[in-house]
């Protein structure tokens, strides 16, 4: 593995006790930056790999959080990144699910990791500079039957990844959010032990959730993506090397070829759905607008252009 020289980083990285989050500890630790690794419990091996390992459970309440994030700050003098990652998947159909179920699904993938941030961003806000990282995946841009609470809350990620881009990069170009839309990749996300197990509840869904769940056992630990490729482009796009060095970077980038194909077919029938209803989508502005666009809506368009969150390199 080749890295060019730089300065050390302090990075928070949760859910580290396996998959990306190990990995990412793992790399980052062998670059020389400090790693602040956290997960429900101690990852005692990270602690024995160097890290400064903590127990940090996303869903904790903020003021916890705030707590633990500003004990960090005290030893370390700053967190330059956050890498949001601690997540799991429910499974099932979403009527299935209980209500206690799905507010759990979202505390720990979508509100805990936006209260994690929280936590963070006062610092960085004060050192004007700093990069929260999210991980989305390709089930963000997708139904999957049997998994739509999982992937829906990968929907929300990438828009508070880019909404957040937007907002911070208004206080400073160094404030930055950006996200990485992961594909199938061979950590233990599937793995019996990590995902909640599927039980069947309304008959009207069984052959379809069935089906679906057959397919997520059968791709345990045969999905097609390498996690240690992926912890190196996640660290290269927050450093802006490799291939990210002197590119003008988009907020959020996909990981694998199979989250290029789903990505690719999901904005293509989007396109085309806008094309063929073109004239039934914008037949519910007023007439006058339809006419022509008011100094407003042009003014507002130009506002969101420039939230669009592009990252300079
Ligand atoms: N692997 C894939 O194919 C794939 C694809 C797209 C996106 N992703 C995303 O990548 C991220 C990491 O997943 P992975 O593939 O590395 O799976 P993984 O091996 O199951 O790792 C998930 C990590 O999240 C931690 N975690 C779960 N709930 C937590 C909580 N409440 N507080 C703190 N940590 C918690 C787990 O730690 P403990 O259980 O020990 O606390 C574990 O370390 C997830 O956000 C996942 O949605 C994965």
């Amino acid at each position: 593995m080749e890295f060019t020289a730089h300065e050390p980083l302090v990075w928070l990285i949760t859910g580290t006790s396996t998959g990306f989050g190990n990995a990412l500890a793992r790399a980052v630790l062998s670059r020389g930056d400090t790693v602040v690794a956290t997960s429900r419990s101690t990852p005692i091996d990270l602690e024995k790999a160097g890290a400064h390992a903590l127990p940090l459970d996303v869903t904790w309440g903020l003021d916890k959080l705030k707590e633990t994030v500003d004990g960090i700050v005290e030893q370390h003098g700053r967190i330059d990144v956050l890498v949001n990652n601690a997540g799991y998947a429910l499974f099932g159909a979403i009527e299935e699910a209980t209500p206690e179920e799905t507010f759990d699904q979202f505390n720990t993938n979508v509100f805990g990791a936006i209260n994690v941030a929280r936590a963070v961003l006062p610092h960085m806000r004060a050192r004007k500079s700093g990069t929260i990282v999210w991980i989305g995946s390709l089930g963000g841009w997708q139904a999957v039957p049997s998994a739509g609470l999982y992937v829906t809350t990968k929907y929300a990620i990438r828009g508070i990844a880019e909404t957040m881009q937007a907002e911070l990069s208004s206080i400073s170009e160094d404030l930055r959010s950006i996200y990485l839309e992961a594909g199938h990749f061979r950590t233990t996300f599937l793995s019996p032990s990590h995902r909640t197990q599927y039980s069947p509840r309304i008959n009207d869904y069984t052959p379809l959730t069935d089906q679906f769940n057959t397919v997520f056992q059968a791709y345990d630990r045969r999905q097609p993506g390498d996690p240690e490729r992926f912890v190196r482009l996640l660290i290269d796009f927050v450093n802006r090397e490799g291939r990210f060095a002197g590119r003008k970077l988009p907020t959020g980038i996909p990981a694998g070829s199979d989250a290029y194909e789903a990505i690719g077919t999901t904005c293509r029938n989007t396109l085309q759905v806008l094309e063929e209803w073109e004239d039934v989508i914008k037949s519910t502005d007023y007439p006058v607008l339809r006419a022509k666009p008011s100094r407003l809506r042009l003014f507002g368009q130009k506002i969101l252009a420039r939230g669009k969150g592009i990252v300079t390199a």
